[in-house]
């Protein structure tokens, strides 16, 4: 049987992650999955400590707090449903501080490539003017674990449960959950991404480059914008051949050509280094 690990990243009980996410869960059960529910706040994570052991030695350095226990449910689980408040335009810190941990992945890529993992994400803030990152983020978390990101809705309500008041929140969050299951059950459907979001991880940010060009800030997408009946749209250009920064073959490149040989190119001018520093050490 599939399962979906559903993860809330408020502290509030009853709050809106919590209640969108529980209905989101509730339909992938429906649909056939086992489901679980687990709210990141109630473990305890350190922040990375950049040694990189994870890529050279396969095991994170830092054993005392729950990665461990986290990184064991996410790898068991063939979907995620993960649901973060906005704080300060972007998804709640904690967000953040598990997803710089992600690079923990790196000894599971080749076991995940023929698995079929997807996520769908709920973000709730409470206005949207001020929420400019809160799905672009969350999807991030999803990505960096590597999920294939497929729904995501963005709810509205700043007081706790109040993103209730609006009954077609939770008819989305089902959608979602169900959208999940339906996918692990041999469908995969990803919801169409609107004409200005990245057809990969539905970001709706986007990096000036010159002339009409673009590019995604989540995934590395390059393309233009183009004005059409009046409809600003994003026009990607043909992926290349390991795709875009989040797929596993292009992570696997981006370890072999970049983080693993930066070490011997940083082990081959540490002397130098070390004199530059010298003068800051006290
Ligand atoms: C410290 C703090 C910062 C917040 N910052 C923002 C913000 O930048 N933008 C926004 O739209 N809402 C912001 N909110 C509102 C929350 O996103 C909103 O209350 C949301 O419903 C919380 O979800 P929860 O009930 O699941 O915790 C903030 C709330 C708190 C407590």
């Amino acid at each position: 049987m599939a399962t979906v690990l559903g993860i809330c990243c408020s502290r509030r009980q009853l709050g809106n992650c919590e209640v969108l996410l529980r209905e989101a869960l509730d339909a992938a059960g429906e649909g056939g999955a086992a489901v679980e529910f687990l709210r990141l706040p109630d473990l305890r994570f350190e922040p990375c400590r950049g040694c990189l052991a994870c890529v050279y030695k396969g095991s994170c350095a830092i054993r005392n707090d729950d990665l461990g226990l986290l990184l064991e449910k996410i790898l068991a689980a063939d979907g995620l449903i993960v649901a973060a408040p906005t704080y300060l335009l972007s998804p709640a810190g904690i967000v953040k501080l598990v997803a710089d941990r992600a690079l923990n992945l790196t000894p599971h890529l080749e076991a995940l490539a023929g698995r079929t993992r997807v996520a769908a994400t709920i973000n709730v803030a409470g206005n949207d003017k001020w929420n400019p990152l809160g799905v672009e983020l969350l999807n991030l978390f999803a990505l960096a674990f590597g999920y294939r990101v497929i729904d995501y809705l963005d709810a509205y309500a700043p007081g706790p449960g109040e993103v209730l008041l609006e009954p077609d929140n939770v008819v989305r969050a089902r959608e979602l959950g169900r959208r999940v299951a339906r996918a692990l059950a041999g469908q995969v459907e990803e919801r169409p991404p609107e004409p200005r979001e990245c057809p990969h991880c539905y970001s709706r940010a986007f990096r000036l480059l010159a002339g009409d060009r673009v590019v995604c800030v989540v995934c590395n997408t390059t393309g233009r914008l183009a004005a059409e009946g009046g409809v600003l749209r994003f026009r990607p250009d043909p992926p290349g051949p390991e795709g875009h920064f989040w797929t596993l073959p292009h992570r696997r490149h981006h370890l072999d050509e970049w983080v693993i040989p930066s070490r011997d190119r940083y082990l081959a001018r540490r002397r130098v280094i070390k004199e530059l520093l010298a003068k800051y050490r006290v």
